[in-house]
């Protein structure tokens, strides 16, 4: 709607691909490959280069962000000559022009950044924009103002009533527009309203929040050591649970955990493999490092427990359950105010597998974290009780206070929990408490 149509529909389209950097030009804007660190340095003005800058590249002690930033100050300062000299010095994986518009653009677009991730159509494109629409813009907020001016007298409003995780007020905001969403389901709402509130708010909003939620989790870890939980004998941390659904299928012996798939770590190859245990009806977990060619057959579903919507036995493949079936005709019994776990003879139960723990050390002066072995939990152990129990003497409290709202969960197939605060573990729920307070 805001895009007028001129007497030249072919023309109009280039100009729309052109916008979304999806001409040729915008491809190959839009390839990646870096730009060497010394010519961001030679683009520097001198007082950056002394700053930021040694003779082999970035000072020592930089993050990935502030690099990051750097760059993104230098390229502001740049005119369009300078950025397009800095730019053909980017080591692009396919550097020839001609080779790379020859290729389909489904072909192409596997070596480019998403339009999201670029600064946007060229300087020369806006020029060529400009010139068809009637504007003078200079970035997508801008034109779309001009355009939503010229269409309806006013900046677009967008309105999505079914918006969902809410992609499009968000991607509507972000390109200028004045952006509404609302759903039915209160998490929709909130993942909506996270994103143009937080996300959409700006670097200062971002700021505060990050800044607001390293107390919350601060707060909560000294909590946490307080009540002597996630600390073992050693004076070790947990840093990883394994913890999981598990479910005592009739006829079957043994509960089985239920994970799409048993790969616990993809970079560091580890995964989870069961045992039996002689006189228990608790399985219990082996975690390794596998080979490769084992992270892809696990990645695509090796010794899966669930598949399909079936419950699979991990000894015997052939032998699975459905879901459907598990839960009964009547459904799962819905969790109260009061349920943090489930109750005995629940068809879902949930029993914490296994713990990594770290130890801090120091490192040069710096802390730094080891990772033991993960430690399998005793098969009796069904849950976190130390913790459990904290965290349950302390929700009346917080439900009373308002913390933990007793607003309705939407029902997962798995899941019976019929209220938000069963959606966290007790450090989520020790969070979200100093996070509210
Ligand atoms: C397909 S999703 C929307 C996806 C979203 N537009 C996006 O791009 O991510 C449909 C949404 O409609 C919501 N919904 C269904 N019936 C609704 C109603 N009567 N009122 C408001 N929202 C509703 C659902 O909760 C769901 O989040």
């Amino acid at each position: 709607m805001l895009m007028p149509a001129s007497d030249d529909p072919k023309r109009d389209r280039e100009i729309f691909l052109k916008i979304l950097t999806m001409d040729d030009d915008g491809a190959w804007q839009r390839q990646k490959g870096d730009i060497p660190v010394a010519a961001w340095r030679e683009a520097a003005p001198s007082a950056m280069q002394e700053e930021y800058f040694t003779a082999r590249g970035f000072q020592r002690g930089l993050t990935n962000e502030e690099k990051e930033d750097i760059c993104a100050r230098i390229w502001g300062r740049l005119d369009s000559a300078g950025r397009k000299m800095l730019d053909d010095q980017r080591r692009r994986l396919i550097p020839d022009r001609a080779e790379f518009d020859a290729m389909p653009y489904a072909e192409r677009i596997r070596e480019c950044d998403r339009p999201e991730n670029v600064t946007g159509p060229t300087v020369e494109a806006w020029q060529e924009i400009n010139d068809h629409l009637g504007t003078t813009a200079s970035s997508l907020p801008e034109l779309v103002e001009q355009l939503g001016q010229k269409t309806f007298g006013r900046t677009p409003r967008v309105g999505d009533s079914f918006c969902g995780g809410g992609s499009i007020p968000f991607e509507a905001a972000r390109i200028g527009c004045n952006a509404f969403g609302s759903d039915l389901n209160p998490v929709a709402s909130l993942l909506t309203w996270a994103s143009l509130n937080l996300l959409g708010g700006g670097k200062d909003v971002q700021e505060e929040v990050m800044r607001v939620q390293s107390a919350a989790l601060a707060e909560a870890d000294r909590q946490v050591t307080d009540w002597g939980i996630e600390h073992n004998a050693q004076g070790e941390r947990a840093d990883a649970f394994l913890y999981c659904v598990e479910v005592k299928p009739e006829g079957c012996d043994y509960f089985i955990p239920l994970a799409p798939s048993w790969l616990v770590g993809e970079k560091s190859k580890v995964v989870c493999r069961w045992q039996c245990v002689d006189g228990s009806d608790q399985l219990q977990p082996e975690i390794s490092v596998v080979s490769a060619a084992e992270v892809k057959a696990y990645k695509a579903g090796k010794e899966a427990t669930v598949v399909n919507s079936r419950v699979i036995d991990p000894f015997n493949p052939n032998r699975s359950w459905s879901v459907e079936a598990l839960r009964g005709p009547e459904g799962l019994r819905r969790w109260t105010n009061d349920d943090v776990v489930p109750r005995p003879g629940d068809v879902f139960q949930e029993r914490l597998y296994c713990i990594r723990w770290v130890k801090t050390v120091m490192r040069n002066g710096k802390p730094k974290k080891l990772a033991a072995t993960p430690h399998p939990m005793p098969p009796i152990l069904r849950a976190k009780p130390r913790c459990w129990h904290c965290c349950a003497n302390a929700f009346p409290t917080g439900s009373a206070r308002g913390l933990f709202r007793p607003r309705q969960f939407p029902r997962v197939a798995t899941r019976p929990r019929s209220r938000f605060a069963h959606a966290d573990g007790p450090t989520g729920i020790i969070c979200s408490h100093h996070g509210s307070c």
